[in-house]
């Protein structure tokens, strides 16, 4: 789910979606599908967005990409905070870490983790290179937490 006022006017083509269904498709060994979705950079879409892809269409992760940072319109953690049961801090503590072997600026991403339901959300910042430093860092536990949480 890509999180971006540009990108949902279409003024900005989304790369960061496509750079997460790459990365998925490269390390998932079982039979999956994608739900694409973009949002602006506004809390109660996200919202709405993140309850549809949890409740209805029953994903069992939930990858986000954009508003994780300081800026006024950043509100990709307080949307996944206010429709999780259950907060993931681990996620975002290591994916920063990493990150800043990368770039300086990692700290200013506010990424988080929950769990909705038998959803895992995942917040990554909204650069397309952040994605596969990100993913690598947390995946290996991913499928673990999405079978207790099933
Ligand atoms: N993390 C990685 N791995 N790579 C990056 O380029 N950019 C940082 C940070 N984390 C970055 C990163 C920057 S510049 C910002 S402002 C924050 O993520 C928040 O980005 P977002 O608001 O697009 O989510």
């Amino acid at each position: 789910m890509t999180v971006s006022d540009r990108a949902s006017r279409g003024e900005y083509e989304d790369r960061g979606g496509p750079a997460i269904h790459e990365y998925l498709n490269e390390i998932l060994d079982c039979d999956w599908s994608v739900v694409a979705r973009i949002v602006s950079d506004d809390v109660q879409a996200i919202e709405s967005a993140l309850i549809e892809l949890c409740d209805q269409s029953h994903c069992s992760l939930v990858v986000t990409t954009g508003g994780t940072g300081p800026a006024k319109r950043d509100v990709t953690p307080e949307a996944t905070e206010a429709v999780c049961e259950k907060m993931m801090p681990g996620f975002g503590e290591l994916m920063r870490k990493v990150s800043l072997e990368h770039v300086p600026t990692a700290i200013l991403s506010r990424q988080t983790a929950g769990i909705r339901g038998s959803s895992l959300i995942v917040n990554l910042p909204g650069k397309p290179s952040a994605i596969a430093e990100c993913l690598n860092a947390v995946f290996p536990a991913i499928p673990y937490c999405v079978d207790l949480i099933d």
